[in-house]
């Protein structure tokens, strides 16, 4: 796209964002002129912060749709939209509703602890949601003697199990983008840099995990580099998070772990769309309101947590 093009796109989208009063959320790993128009960047947990404070009319969501229906569920007043509907995320289907009730039937008395990465009736079927920044703190709130069935990334369960020292029943889903991430790119990577610190996101495998300096959420992650006195970084997860990373500190080095590591469902958003969305108000998400009551419960018994 030429620079004069680009520039036309931004004010058109800028104009009709205030005569629409909406703002636009976008997660971490979308592309960089995305994240450069966003009211707001970050992580599962801060987006669904913001939908439910925010007092714009519209939201445009530029993230993948489970998030969108999070912002839907906690702001059911508000138009959220996403630029593209075919952006879902694979891990949350990999557990359909009828798969978690009959695990539920297996295990009556269990705690269901969702990570946010689900569909809406997967969260209406639980007691708790978390997110990658809190999935620790929730599993810890939850008393010792009740046994507790995580889903659905067996990864982000397993970290969560060892941190808060508490054995669990796991799922077997995955994200496919962190799992592109090995633990040989992390050993190259560290040979290549040897004074770069390795941070990376939960939902890598455990062997890539157990190399990390720190294992943080995507804006977790962000935070840690701008603090840290360190210099240059392997960055364990989406790739679409080192616009941000470098945005934030021009001065600092940032190598991706992996170039693999690329969500292509994160990468469907892009300037156009959001412009046509904000024109023709597309496309709505709309969450059925039993399930949205229902799955509302489990994310506010995260956010009291936390
Ligand atoms: P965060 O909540 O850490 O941003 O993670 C969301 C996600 O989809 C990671 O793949
Ligand atoms: Fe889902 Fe993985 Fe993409 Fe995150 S990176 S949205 S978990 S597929």
């Amino acid at each position: 796209m030429t620079e004069a093009k680009s520039e036309k796109l931004v004010n058109d989208i800028l104009k009709l964002k205030e005569e629409r009063k909406a703002i636009v959320l976008a997660h971490n790993y979308q592309i960089g002129e995305v994240q450069d128009i966003a009211e707001f960047v970050g992580d599962s947990l801060g987006l669904s912060q913001q939908a439910a404070k925010t007092d714009a009319e519209v939201i445009v969501f530029c993230g993948v749709h489970f998030m969108a229906e999070t912002a839907k569920i906690l702001s059911p007043n508000k138009t959220v939209l996403m630029p593209d509907l075919n952006a879902g995320c694979a891990m949350a289907n990999m557990i359909t509703p009828r798969q978690l009730k009959e695990m539920k039937k297996k295990h009556p008395e269990a705690v269901v602890v969702t990570y946010v990465n689900t569909t809406a009736e997967i969260k209406a079927e639980s007691d708790y949601c978390c997110t990658s920044a809190n999935a620790v703190k929730v599993v810890q709130s939850i008393p010792q003697e009740k046994e507790i069935l995580f889903i659905p990334d067996k990864y982000l369960g397993d970290f969560a199990s060892r941190q808060a020292n508490r054995k669990m029943i796991l799922w077997e889903g995955y994200c496919p983008t962190h799992r592109r991430i090995l633990a040989e790119d992390i050993l190259k990577k560290k040979a290549q840099y040897p004074k770069a610190e390795v941070l990376v996101h939960p939902e890598c495998t455990p062997d890539v995990i157990a190399m990390a300096d720190k294992v943080l959420s995507t804006s977790g992650i962000c935070r840690y580099a701008k603090e840290s006195n360190s210099g240059e970084f392997i960055i364990g997860t989406e790739i679409g998070i080192l616009h941000r990373l470098q945005k934030e500190n021009p001065q600092k080095k940032f190598y991706p772990a992996s170039n693999l590591a690329d969500c292509s469902n994160m990468k469907l958003n892009n300037l156009e769309k959001i412009l046509w969305s904000l024109e023709d108000m597309l496309y709505p998400v709309e969450v059925p309101p039993d399930i949205a009551r229902r799955a509302k419960r489990s994310i506010d018994r995260m956010l009291e947590i936390v």
